[in-house]
């Protein structure tokens, strides 16, 4: 049974991947400090799949903590979720955002080598592309200079990846992912905001919910189908069974270079106002939004093309929107 460690193991996209590696047959091991997440959700991760990971608090930071583990520990392959992720946040505070997200990888990539781990799979982002020049957006689309010190750290994970794996014997692959909503079927684990939510669909589902009064769109003059913003929700499971494609190849030495990246999404792009019909339709909830100003930073659409996922890595996203808002409504029901 190969072992695998997935850093940041109990966060949302994290906790999916955790449960999709168990159902492989997997022997999973978490390391994840709790930042942005609960212990319960280990015992939620169990209860789906009846087989308890194991699980270290570890801060990546504490490099001798990392040091320690892999001394202890033979992995075969390591998943990176492990990392900050509000933009917003990341302007207010670069230099945590820095040592966060690229000094842990570092001392991550330094004891794989270290130990012979070879297989790494990295949580990346379609942030790297900034606002693309042409949609859909494929992984030959150029990297643009980040917009926040949080998609900077993507675009230089990446790039500090692919310089060790020249001089090493990792191979790596990163995910770009788009935009991940939804929840496991079993509405026990998903995605779990602290505080006021940035991101689109627990701000709508804690609308209808009653958590808040009301949903601003931001901006409706841009150039799309109806003047809202555009982007590719890929529900968390189908990115989740993205990483344990990802790693076979790696583990079954199917990569065709050392270093590969490759867009996760739907290939659809949806507008606001187009997610929150569908919720309301599949939900029977009427949301309470108003137009607002565009937010600062964001871009216009997104969309991925996803024929390289779809070719190389066999791997193709199954849920629809309706699905995916679904999962979520139900979540937000439990909480
Ligand atoms: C955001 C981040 C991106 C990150 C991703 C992770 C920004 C500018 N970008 O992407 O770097 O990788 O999350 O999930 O924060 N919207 C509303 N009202 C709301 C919230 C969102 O209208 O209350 C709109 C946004 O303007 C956007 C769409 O919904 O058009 C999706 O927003 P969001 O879920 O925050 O994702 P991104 O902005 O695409």
């Amino acid at each position: 049974m190969k072992k695998i460690l997935v850093t940041g193991g109990l966060g949302f996209i994290g906790s999916h991947t955790v449960v999709e590696l168990q159902n492989e047959g997997f022997e999973v091991l978490i390391i994840d400090n709790l930042s942005n997440s609960t212990i319960e959700v280990l015992d939620k991760i169990t209860s789906i799949t009846n087989k308890k990971p194991s699980y270290f608090n570890i801060d990546l930071k504490d490099k001798v903590a990392v040091q320690q583990f892999f001394k202890e520990n033979n992995v075969d392959g390591v998943i990176h979720f492990a990392a900050s992720k509000a933009v917003g946040e990341s302007v207010e505070k670069p230099l945590e955002y820095y040592e966060n997200n690229i000094g842990t990888l570092v001392y991550l990539l330094q004891e794989m080598k270290a130990n012979k781990v070879s297989n790494f799979i990295f949580s990346s982002s379609c942030t790297v592309y900034g606002q693309a020049d042409e949609l859909p957006i494929t992984e030959n689309a150029p990297v643009k200079p980040a917009e926040s010190p949080y998609g900077n750290t993507k675009k230089i994970g990446e790039e500090i990846i692919k310089d060790t794996t020249k001089i090493s014997k990792i191979n790596a692959i990163a995910l770009r992912y788009f935009n991940p909503i939804g929840a496991h079927e079993s509405a026990k684990i998903g995605e779990l905001p602290i505080g006021v939510p940035q991101n689109l669909i627990p701000f709508v589902t804690q609308t209808a919910a009653g958590i808040r009064k009301e949903l601003s769109i931001f901006g409706s003059d841009y150039p799309t189908i109806d003047g809202t913003a555009v982007r590719d929700y890929i529900h968390v499971v189908d990115l989740a069974k993205a990483h344990i494609i990802a790693l076979s190849r790696l583990l079954n030495y199917k990569n065709k270079t050392s270093f590969e990246v490759f867009n996760i999404g739907t290939g659809k792009g949806n507008s606001v106002l187009e997610v929150i019909q569908s919720f309301e339709k599949v939900t029977g909830k009427k949301l309470n939004y108003k137009l607002v100003e565009r937010r600062e930073g964001d871009i216009t659409a997104a969309y991925a093309d996803t024929t390289i996922a779809n070719t190389e890595l066999g791997w193709k996203a199954e849920c629809t929107l309706d699905e995916a808002l679904l999962s979520a409504w139900k979540w937000q029901e439990t909480l």
